[in-house]
Parts: C-alpha cells; sequence; structure tokens
C-alpha cells in the first residue's frame, strides 16, 4: 500500500492508496476532511469509488463487462438469466441441482397479493408503465413485512427473490392496465422469461404459445441489462438502502431514477429517435443536431460515462435483432437506419474524438417493438431486469463493514448568515 500526498495551506498530508484485484487503484481519503478540514469536490462522482464491490468489473477503455469475473458475452450466449441472478446474489454459479431450487423458489414467489390489483385500478388508464412500477413496487412494502428486518440475512434473501420474482408480474400487469385487458396469472409451469411473455401477450380467450426463439432473445436482454455496478439507480439503492430503509422502496427508489432519459429511459428515447429520422437519408441532418453546442439534441443510445469504446452489450443486442427478426419474420426497416446511424457517427471526428460509441440502448428498442412491445414498456423491462443487481448490490451494501449511511458534503455558495426580516417590512 502506498502513499498518495496532498498538500493543503503549506501542510502535507498522507492517504492510503488501495488496490482492487483489477482496475484503477483508489485513494483512502476517508480521513481528509477530519485532518485538513476541506472536502473534496466531484459533481456526478466521476472521481468517487462510492464503495467496494465484487459483483461487476467494467473496462471502460477495452469494453469489457465482468460479472464475477465472467464476460457478459459468455454468459448472454451459455446461460440464463436465472443462473446470472443466481451468480450476482450468490458469487458463483449454480450447478444444477442449485439452479433447479433456485428457480423453483424464484417460481413459487412470482404471485402478487390480489389486494394489489385494486391498487392497480387507482392509475389513470394512459399512466406511464413506469410511474405505475414505482408505486406498486414501493407499495410492496405495505404488504411483505414478514422479510424487512434487513438485519437478517434470512429475511434479506426473501425480500431479494420476492423482487426478482414479482418484477415479470408487476411489469406484466401495468401493461395490461394500459391496454384494457384482463390481468394473467403467473403459470409455474414456464421459465421466468415465458412465463413473463405470456403474462404480457397472453388473454384468457386463446391459448398462447411462448415463440422459444423470442424467449430465448428476451432472456438474454435481460442478462444484458441485470447488473452494471455503481450507475446512477444502483447507486440510488444503496443511498437509500444506506439508512437501513425498507428494500421494497429501495428498489422503488432505483425505478424512479432509472426512468430519465439520461439512463434507462435511453431505449424509449433512442427508438423514438430512429422513428423521428425515418430514412437514412435524413441521418446527417440528425448528426449535425447532435454536434450542434446550441442545440440539445443528442443522439440516443449513444456515448457512456464508462465505456469508451464500444458497449460489450450493444454487440448482443445488435446480434439478437437479426435472431428476433429471422424467428418472427420481420424486417422493420429503422435496423437499417440504426445500423447506417451509427456506421455514420463512428466515422464522424466528432464522435471518434469524444469516444462515443452506440450503447446498449440502441439497439435493443428496435427487438423490443419487434417482439410487441409499446415504447414505453422499454424502461420497465430494463427496471425488471436491473432489479437482480439492484438487490445484489443492495445485500452486499448491508454486509459490508464498512458501510455507513450515505451522506455527501457540498460547497456552498448560497448567501452567509443574515438577519430574518418580517413580512411587512420586506
Ligand atoms: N450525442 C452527442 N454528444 C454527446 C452524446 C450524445 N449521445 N453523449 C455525450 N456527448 C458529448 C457531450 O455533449 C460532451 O461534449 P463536450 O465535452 O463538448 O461538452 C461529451 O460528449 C461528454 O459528454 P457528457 O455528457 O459530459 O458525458 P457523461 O458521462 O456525463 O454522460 C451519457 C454520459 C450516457 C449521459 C451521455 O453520453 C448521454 O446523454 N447519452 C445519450 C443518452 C443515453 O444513451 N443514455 C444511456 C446510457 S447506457 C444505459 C444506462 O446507463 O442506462
Amino acid at each position: 500500500m502506498t502513499d498518495a500526498k496532498l498538500s493543503l495551506a503549506d501542510k502535507d498530508f498522507g492517504y492510503p492508496v488501495l488496490s482492487g484485484t483489477v482496475g484503477p487503484d483508489v485513494v483512502d481519503i476517508r480521513k481528509m476532511y477530519g485532518q485538513t478540514g476541506a472536502f473534496t469536490y466531484d459533481p456526478g462522482f466521476t472521481s468517487t469509488a462510492s464503495c467496494q464491490s465484487k459483483l461487476t468489473y467494467i473496462d471502460g477503455d477495452e469494453g469489457v463487462l465482468l460479472h464475477r469475473g465472467y464476460a457478459i458475452g459468455d454468459l448472454a450466449e451459455q446461460s440464463s438469466f436465472m443462473e446470472v441472478a443466481y451468480l450476482l446474489l450468490n458469487g458463483e454459479l449454480p450447478n444444477g441441482d442449485e439452479l433447479n431450487k433456485f428457480e423453483g423458489t424464484i417460481t413459487r414467489h412470482t404471485m402478487l397479493h390480489e389486494q394489489l390489483a385494486t391498487f392497480y385500478r387507482g392509475f389513470r388508464r394512459d399512466a406511464h408503465p413506469m410511474a405505475i412500477m414505482c408505486g406498486v413496487v414501493g407499495a410492496l412494502s405495505a404488504f411483505y413485512h414478514d422479510s424487512t428486518d434487513i438485519h437478517d440475512p434470512t429475511q434479506r434473501m426473501i425480500a431479494s427473490h420476492r423482487l426478482i420474482a414479482k418484477m415479470p408480474t408487476i411489469a406484466a400487469m401495468a401493461y395490461k392496465y394500459s391496454v384494457g385487458q384482463p390481468f394473467q396469472y403467473p403459470d409455474n409451469s414456464l421459465s421466468y422469461t415465458g412465463n413473463f411473455l405470456k403474462m404480457t401477450f397472453g388473454v384468457p380467450a386463446e391459448p398462447y404459445e411462448v415463440n422459444p426463439a423470442v424467449e430465448r432473445a428476451m432472456d438474454r436482454i435481460f442478462i444484458l441489462h441485470a447488473d452494471h455496478e455503481q450507475n446512477a439507480s444502483t447507486s440510488t439503492v444503496r443511498l437509500a438502502g444506506s439508512s437501513g430503509a425498507n428494500p421494497f422502496a429501495c428498489i422503488a427508489a432505483g425505478i424512479a431514477c432509472l426512468w430519465g432519459p439520461a439512463h434507462g429511459g435511453a431505449n424509449e428515447a433512442a427508438l423514438n429517435m430512429l422513428q423521428e429520422i425515418g430514412t437514412p437519408d435524413r441521418i446527417p441532418e440528425f448528426i449535425n443536431r447532435a454536434k450542434d453546442k446550441n442545440d440539445p439534441f443528442r443522439l440516443m443510445g449513444f456515448g457512456h460515462r464508462v465505456y469508451k469504446n464500444y458497449d460489450p452489450r450493444a454487440t448482443v443486442m445488435q446480434k439478437t435483432v437479426r435472431e428476433v427478426f429471422d424467428a418472427l419474420k420481420v424486417n422493420d426497416p429503422l435496423f437499417e437506419t440504426a445500423l447506417r446511424l451509427e456506421e455514420l457517427a463512428l466515422s464522424d471526428d466528432y464522435f471518434i474524438e469524444k469516444k462515443l460509441f452506440p450503447n446498449v440502448d440502441f439497439y435493443s428498442g428496435v427487438i423490443l417493438s419487434a417482439i410487441g412491445f409499446p415504447t414505453s414498456m422499454f424502461t420497465v423491462l430494463f427496471a425488471l431486469a436491473r432489479t437482480v443487481g439492484w438487490v445484489a448490490q443492495w445485500n452486499e451494501m448491508i454486509t459490508d463493514p464498512d458501510q455507513k449511511i450515505g451522506r455527501p458534503r457540498q460547497l456552498y455558495t448560497g448567501p452567509t448568515a443574515r438577519d430574518y426580516v418580517p413580512v411587512g417590512q420586506r
């Protein structure tokens, strides 16, 4: 362990430099305020490690994403979402028996309390499904009191299993509510993802056959979204959880954060953008707008805080588009527009210099739309999958001996102390 030196007001201070198993070292400044009376200033946390974690590693320069050491490409090709969920929660890939047991546990938690159906009816029919997700997941905190002692590992795991298991049911019900169709109960004979597709697209009037190619593609999309280290929504879940808050409420906070267009809302925004562009001949106009400092427009699905190379999830996503199109015998011309947009942007100096590449959200909208989801459901699907990462990170945080309530400080730039003037004298 080497020291980092800081000179401040003619005094020298030393801080330990900590090394992880891989990735940049961190300067441990926990004692800095006590010793120097100064804070560090890092809006957006661009140079700040907020915690230690064993879950996910990203090398943004090389375009590498590992979960517990396994490459995302290998997991997407060879494993299932349930395997990845087990891996993130427990640290190792499950053997056959462990996987069967885990799938059985998740399957048996898929039903919602029947009173929650009434809760849905309180929303306007045209409510955005993410608004419904925030509300309903937050409301779970009022339904499952037996799994909210966060200091009991068994209760924590029950809450985690409930969240992972109920999220597809909640998401499918949000969709059904928006289209005015009856809610579908879970079908325990199906896989996690097959059951979600049936609850979403099945109707009581006729049998629903899960298309295995679509089921596989959807499962892969869930894998690609399962976790992504300390992104905004995960940090939100950790921050909310750091006060000891109810786990269901913490995940509702994560859903709220994910909704924004700079984060999970980008998949919806990316497809809307492709629709607005329409045909490839209009791409240069939009590229010029994205480069114009006076225009707030950005290429949605492009750029990333951490990846300064191709997002490895976008590679898998692009391949999955073709598989879904083949399986469903569709060919959405927007895919051609997306491919051409990527080609033109990646050969443009602006995007090359700023290292802006397609991210996970660039192609996901094209696939989800081919499967039949309206754009408003895209971020809901992201939330469903990311719940696995959120609960794994939340569990890791609670068992971390260094964990404290998250409480950043500030650089105050407001008025200094002044006398109060009664309202009549102002
Ligand atoms: N189109 C045009 N210019 C861009 C874009 C873009 N998509 N992204 C970044 N830039 C420019 C930006 O204007 C800035 O230029 P300058 O240095 O001249 O001011 C530079 O690149 C750096 O951008 P930044 O906003 O400072 O970088 P950031 O790390 O704060 O933001 C980001 C990362 C993902 C929010 C941003 O790239 C963005 O808004 N992308 C579009 C939205 C998007 O696709 N989000 C999904 C992210 S991946 C999934 C997820 O996390 O949920």
